[in-house]
């Protein structure tokens, strides 16, 4: 019998979602049978009587609810109702999962998974929770925001503006509904900080966190990096030491020899480095519909296969933080990273 999808949200991500269950042939053992929304008077790609205003009904009426509204309300209490239901989850809600994550698993004995939450279509999450012994993991470095990449790609080919920069990734389906959590480095934090919480087993603690978006990267200083041979990248950092966590998202320009120097488009890379590991490498699309779907796809194929697995968690206190650094200085040189990725 096929598995009844509940979906929550139809935005780049939903309808994304809707569009590769047709195409790849899944329509006979997966069934979207409701699909929750705000305005149901829109025009959509799915059939109109799938739509409904009642979210709750939603959750009531599925098997595995697939949340891809995004934002905590009322994202949490949808999944709070299902994980008390003990429905598995399945959501890209990096946000939800970055603040609330532990509150989800302290609730309920149903998988939740949230691929989707980090990286688009890179394997991320599933590499950091399943894949790499979490103890000896010292450092986790990357461009975890597609449109901030995007952005400073554009401006630096292009020499266009932030603001038709912006407008581009608005259409391609990166950004987020509110593009501030894009460039104001928010929606990169809450990404790093998944990360870390699956190397700790602790919930993140964003408030210790040191957060610069791209905002302030002028044509200027785009111009400024390109005489010296450099590139800006908004890049997002977790450093561990025992229990404890640094996190870092701020604009570093890195030079031609850097492994985020090349990184065209909206491209995410995260490389961690481990003890024992050495250091591991992922790269690839990290925003719009076609690589967020691929990733949630892949949750509910997992789900699908076998829901007994294991859950991931982490316990309802915060990773103490380490002690920062110096921060962000003005001054370019101040801003280039070294060429040895981990030194900076
Ligand atoms: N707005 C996000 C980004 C979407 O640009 O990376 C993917 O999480």
């Amino acid at each position: 019998m096929a598995t009844r999808l509940g979906l929550l949200g139809f935005g780049t991500v939903g309808a994304g979602v809707w569009d590769m269950i047709l195409r790849q042939g899944y329509a006979d053992s997966l069934t979207i049978g409701s699909i929750g929304v705000r305005d149901t008077s829109k025009p959509r790609t799915a059939p109109a009587e799938l739509f409904t205003t009642d979210l709750a009904r939603v959750v009531e009426d599925c098997d595995v609810v697939v949340e891809v509204m995004g934002g905590l309300d009322p994202a949490f209490d949808l999944l709070a109702q299902a994980s008390r239901a003990g429905k598995p989850i399945v959501t890209a809600n990096k946000e939800l999962m970055a603040k609330r994550g532990h509150e989800l698993f302290a609730m309920g004995a149903a998988p939740i998974r949230f691929e989707a939450a980090v990286g688009g279509a890179i394997p991320v999450v599933g590499t950091v929770a399943r894949s790499i012994e979490p103890h000896q993991i010292q450092r986790i470095v990357g461009v975890l925001n597609g449109t901030s990449n995007y952005i400073l790609n554009q401006m630096r080919e292009l020499g266009i503006s932030f603001g038709e920069a912006l407008a581009e990734a608005q259409a391609l389906g990166y950004a987020e509904a509110d593009p501030t959590h894009d460039v104001d480095g928010y929606d990169s934090l809450f990404k790093i900080a998944i990360l870390s919480a699956l190397v700790t087993g602790k919930r993140p603690n964003l408030d210790a966190a040191t957060r610069q978006g791209i905002r302030e990267v002028s044509s200027q200083n785009i111009a400024d990096a390109e005489a010296v041979g450099g590139r800006w990248r908004l890049v997002a950092s977790a450093r561990f030491a025992g229990t404890a966590v640094s996190l870092e998202v701020r604009p570093k320009l890195v030079g031609p020899a850097h492994p985020l120097f090349e990184l065209p488009g909206g491209t995410n890379s995260v490389m961690i480095r481990g003890t024992h590991s050495g250091d591991v490498s992922l790269r690839g699309p990290g925003a719009g519909a076609g690589p967020t779907a691929s990733a949630v796809l892949g949750d509910i194929l997992e789900i699908v296969r076998d829901p007994h697995q294991l859950r991931r968690e982490w316990s309802v206190n915060h990773a103490p933080a380490v002690p920062e650094g110096p921060g962000p200085s003005d001054e370019l040189g101040a801003h280039f990273a070294s060429d040895v990725l981990w030194e900076d």
